[in-house]
This record gives C-alpha cells, sequence and structure tokens, in this order.
C-alpha cells in the first residue's frame, strides 16, 4: 500500500535490430539473449511480446557494409529493407506502437551520426539528410521518430519536416541529453556502426554537464519534442531527476546496452541475481522521474509479471 514506485509493461520500450533476409537469426555477442532478426521473424518476436503486454517497440537496422555511403542514402530509399519492416510491422499489428531511429551512423560509412566533411561534422547539412530520412519513416506509418544523432536544430526542422507532409500525428522522442558515453559499445557491435575515426564528443553531451541537459531540454521544448530523453540511464539518474523536475514532458530514459550486458556478464559469473539486479535497476530509472523506459530486459521482464499475474 505505501510502496512508492512501480514498474509495469506499460512503462517498458523494447529496442530490436532488424537484419535483411528471411529467417536469419544472429545473436549479438556482447548482448547475451539479444539477437538480430529478420522481419520474418521479429514478428513473431513483437507478437509474442505483445502477448506478454510490451506494446511498444524502437527498431534499428543493422546495415551490410555494401550499402554504407557517406550521405547515408539508403536511409530514405523506401525499397531499403528498413522500410519495408517497418511497413510490413504496421500492417500486421496496427496496434503495436513503432518508434524509429533518426541518425546517419547505421547507414554511414564514416559511421558517425551526422555528415562528415575533413573529419568534421557538418550540422546544418545532416539536418536536410534527417529530414529525408525522418518523412520516409514516418510514410511507413509508424509512430514515433526518435532522432538519436544529437545536431542543433533537428527537432524542429523534423517537427516542420513532419508537418507539411501531413505527418502531424507522428510524435517525436527527442534524445534531449544524450551523453558521449561509453556504455554504447555494444550496441555498436550489434549495428556494426562503430565511428570509423574520432569519437561521438563534439555532438553528444559531455558526462561532466548538468546545466547543458537543462539547455537541451528547453531547446527540444521549443523545437516540438512530444517526449524528452535522457540516455544513459544508469550513471545519469540526476539528469532524469533534474529534466522531470524541470519539464512537463513525458520523461523517457534509456536504459542502454552497455548497462544490458553489465548485469548479464555479472549474472553469468554467478556474481550477481540478475533477475533481482534487472527489477531493481529499472526501478530505481523509474524512481528517479522516467515515465518511459527503453531497454533490452523488457521482455524478461514482462516474462516474469505475467508468470508472477497468473
Ligand atoms: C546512434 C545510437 C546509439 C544508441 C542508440 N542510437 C549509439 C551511439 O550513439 O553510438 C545506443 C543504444 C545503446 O547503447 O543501447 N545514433
Amino acid at each position: 500500500m505505501v510502496e512508492e514506485t512501480r514498474v509495469t509493461t506499460d512503462d517498458l520500450i523494447l529496442p530490436l535490430f532488424l537484419i535483411d533476409g528471411k529467417n536469419q537469426k544472429t545473436e549479438v555477442g556482447s548482448m547475451p539473449g539479444i539477437f538480430r532478426l529478420s522481419i520474418d521473424l521479429m514478428l513473431k518476436e513483437i507478437e509474442e511480446c505483445l502477448r506478454l503486454g510490451i506494446n511498444v517497440f524502437d527498431v534499428f537496422p543493422a546495415v551490410e557494409d555494401q550499402w554504407k555511403d557517406k550521405t547515408a542514402t539508403k536511409s530514405y530509399d523506401p525499397g531499403f529493407f528498413y522500410l519495408k519492416a517497418l511497413r510490413q510491422i504496421k500492417k500486421e499489428f496496427p496496434e503495436a506502437c513503432i518508434m524509429t531511429d533518426v541518425a546517419m551512423d547505421p547507414y554511414s560509412s564514416d559511421g558517425h551520426d551526422g555528415l562528415v566533411k575533413d573529419g568534421k561534422i557538418l550540422n546544418d547539412e545532416t539536418l536536410e539528410i534527417l529530414g529525408r530520412m525522418a518523412l520516409a519513416q514516418a510514410e511507413t506509418g509508424i509512430d514515433i521518430l526518435g532522432p538519436s544523432d544529437m545536431m542543433d536544430g533537428r527537432v524542429g526542422y523534423i517537427r516542420s519536416v513532419l508537418d507539411e507532409n501531413g505527418f502531424t500525428d507522428v510524435s517525436i522522442m527527442s534524445y534531449t541529453a544524450k551523453y558521449a558515453s561509453g556504455f554504447y559499445n555494444p550496441f555498436r557491435d550489434a549495428l556494426d556502426s562503430a565511428p570509423k575515426f574520432g569519437d561521438k564528443k563534439t555532438y553528444q553531451m559531455n558526462p561532466a554537464n548538468r546545466n547543458e541537459a537543462l539547455r537541451e531540454a528547453h531547446l527540444d521544448e521549443m523545437e516540438g519534442a512530444d517526449f524528452l530523453m535522457v540516455k544513459p540511464a544508469l550513471a545519469y539518474l540526476d539528469i532524469i531527476s533534474l529534466l522531470k523536475d524541470n519539464s512537463s514532458l513525458p520523461i523517457a530514459a534509456y536504459n542502454v546496452s552497455g548497462e544490458y550486458s553489465m548485469i548479464k556478464a555479472a549474472a553469468q559469473k554467478g556474481w550477481l541475481d540478475g533477475e533481482r539486479v534487472m527489477k531493481e535497476t529499472l526501478l530505481s530509472i523509474k524512481r528517479a522521474g522516467a515515465d518511459v523506459i527503453l531497454t533490452y530486459f523488457a521482455k524478461e521482464f514482462a516474462a516474469l509479471t505475467v508468470s508472477n499475474i497468473r
């Protein structure tokens, strides 16, 4: 009766990794229990998750090198497997809420989220590509766009592209405070999307900064974001709490790949009780102020919850 915080399956978004082909399933080496799936198997996975009470999915494409180029051309090619798969998912499960990722890195031969010239990221030139990508994704019928690129001004830019093209109902979950973090490595393994040179510190945030998160939140609100996200979650619980206290928008937190892998690895070694630590972790993120949690644990958590209730 007096318990203040509860995590339910309604709070969770499950990130999924899509690969081209049929009947393909490969485990991500650094993320035990997480697989890259071709569309046929992903449809089955989504069906299972819906049955367990997970209704929101964030789909990321793992793109083969031969399709990557400087300008991420494939990101807005309607015939490319990612966009085709999104259309199929929404057709098969219109009730599922589908979120997509807007950033160049999965399609970029440079492995960066923005356009690179002479070793530098070109912010404003990137916006045009992000706009095309966002529009192509919206045209598939998806519900939420997740700009994870951290270019300045992209939320406003994407919002106006969407509105001008009649996609007023598509929401934007902005990666508002996305830190230049060491916790993303397993994700970059999953997508083979590590930067080919340098790092992402010129566009992702300095882990030392707190006020900057407020500035980013303010800009995203003004530009029309529907959700503000903090990422990673665990080393940034104070930032989640800060944004919750300073915004009336729903706050999302991304419990990232490295946070998942640490728990899985320790549990495999028998050093931690994986199930218990997973629950405690999700609880702490919610207690800090997150309304929504993106987590690779979503399905596992849901399976436990269902077996507790029934
Ligand atoms: C890239 C992107 C990243 C993640 C989501 N979108 C990695 C990065 O910025 O290099 C990380 C997710 C995770 O680690 O689980 N646009």
